[in-house]
This record gives C-alpha cells, sequence and structure tokens, in this order.
C-alpha cells in the first residue's frame, strides 16, 4: 500500500505536535512545524532534539579550568541544542550558529540574539566562510534526508574548519535510515548508500564513539569524532 504525500506530512505534523507538547512553547511548537511544512527533507525531522541528546551532543564544552572555546553549531532550528550550548559555555567561548530556515533564523535572533557571544548566521553551512577554525562543531544536520553530493561537500567543510584536534559531535536517527532504505528505488538505493559510505569512511577515520540515546523521538545515535589526523596526513603528503 501506497501512502500519499499529503498522509505522510499529515502523520508527520500529529507526530510532531505530540511529541513537542509538552516541552515546548507554543510559539516554538508552531514555529517548528511551519518549518517541517515549508521544507520536510531540510527539517528531516518530526520533532525538536530532547534535553538528553542534547546534553549528549554538547559532551565536549564543560565548565571548567580551560582555555576559551570556538564553538560551531550546525542546523539550529528553534534551538533546544543552542540552549545546552550556551548553558555550558564559559564567558570566553565564542558560539556561531547557522540555520538555513529564514522563520527559524528570527526564533533564534529572538532567543540568543542578545548574548554577545552567540552569533547567527542564516545561511547554508556550505556557503559559510569563517575566518578562524573551530574546537567544537555540533551538528544536527539532517544526513538521513539530504543528498549525497551535500553530505559530502558538509563532511569535507567541517575538516576544513574544525581545528587540528577539535571534536565534532552530530545525530542520526536509530532504525529509520535502514527503514527508508527498504522502500527506495534501485537507483535512489544506489544513491543512499554512496551516502552512508562517505559518513562510514569519515566515522572510520576519526570516529570515537557511538552512542544510543533513546529518550528522543525517534531514538537517536550521537557520534563522537576526534579529528586529530588532519595535519597529519597533510603533513604525510608534503614528505611523500
Ligand atoms: C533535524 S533539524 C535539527 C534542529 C535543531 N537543532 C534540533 O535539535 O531540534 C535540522 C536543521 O538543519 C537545518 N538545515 C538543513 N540543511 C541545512 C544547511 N545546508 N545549512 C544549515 N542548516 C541546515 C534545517 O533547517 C533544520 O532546522
Amino acid at each position: 500500500m501506497k501512502i500519499s504525500s499529503c498522509k505522510k506530512l499529515s502523520l508527520i505534523v500529529v507526530l510532531s505536535l505530540a511529541s513537542t507538547s509538552m516541552a515546548w512553547s507554543q510559539q516554538t511548537r508552531l514555529a517548528w512545524i511551519k518549518g517541517v511544512f515549508r521544507n520536510p527533507a531540510k527539517v528531516g525531522a518530526i520533532a525538536p532534539c530532547s534535553s538528553y541528546v542534547a546534553d549528549e551532543l554538547t559532551r565536549y564544552i564543560m565548565h571548567e579550568d580551560r582555555k576559551p572555546l570556538r564553538i560551531l553549531e550546525v542546523g539550529a532550528g528553534t534551538g533546544p541544542i543552542t540552549k545546552e550550548i550556551i548553558k555550558k559555555m564559559n564567558e570566553d567561548d565564542h558560539l556561531d550558529c547557522i540555520e538555513l530556515d529564514a522563520v527559524y533564523c528570527d526564533q533564534l535572533e529572538e532567543k540568543f540574539g542578545e548574548h554577545e557571544n552567540v552569533h547567527i548566521h542564516c545561511m547554508s553551512i556550505i556557503d559559510f566562510a569563517p575566518t578562524e577554525k573551530y574546537d567544537v562543531i555540533v551538528s544536527t544536520l539532517p544526513f538521513n534526508s539530504l543528498p549525497p553530493k551535500l553530505v559530502q561537500q558538509v563532511v569535507d567543510q567541517y575538516n576544513e574548519i574544525i581545528k587540528p584536534g577539535g571534536y565534532i559531535t552530530y545525530i542520526e536517527y536509530v532504525v529509520l535510515g535502514n527503514v527508508k532504505r527498504l522502500v527506495l528505488s534501485k537507483e535512489k538505493k544506489a544513491a543512499w548508500d554512496v551516502k552512508q559510505q562517505t559518513l562510514k569512511e569519515w566515522f572510520g577515520r576519526y570516529g570515537v564513539e557511538r552512542k544510543i540515546v533513546w529518550r528522543n523521538l525517534p531514538p537517536s545515535y550521537v557520534y563522537y569524532l576526534k579529528i586529530d589526523k588532519v595535519e597529519n596526513e597533510k603533513e604525510k603528503s608534503k614528505t611523500i
């Protein structure tokens, strides 16, 4: 049986409403759902991330005696991860938030705009050209629903703008990806596999840990990467 796009979208909205009804203000809830309607593939989620995912994704930003951190958040949405990052920031830390959707950006400005160390950039991560690299990148881009070429560009961009020894965390929904693959056409399956290969190689090279967070809708994997081989690889290619 084929489910029409309209029914699929209605289901997404009902699930979003149910899952966001407890934790979010009406304004945030509405903004989120409108975003799902505007661009389901780019939002790529039925609900904002839970505080449990937010806590795991921000593991590398800790209050302690440490040097100031440059932090990049990608795909900030309506701000659940931003809120957690700000909670864990020291006063000398710097946070850049990238979000593609203009309405979500307005929400982010409204919620976090007055923090002088927080800067909202309303654009695609692909077009972002920072002048300094980052110690930590926290990404909630929906890799499962983005095209393979874009995923490769994002991975290249992250590798380029992270400092040697810097940390990257990102999420992926448990099971959903594999279920989605089952219903794809042969051509789309091939593209899907290319994308998974890109992510597998990236994690294979830099991965530290993958953890499941059940208390999220849907449950998610959080991936932890330490990009400590970028400079080594460059050095190696210089000496060959
Ligand atoms: C899965 S949602 C996560 C939102 C929020 N961080 C949360 O945890 O609920 C992904 C977000 O990435 C944004 N996004 C998608 N493609 C993007 C791109 N190329 N550059 C920046 N943001 C993008 C979407 O608009 C959406 O807000």
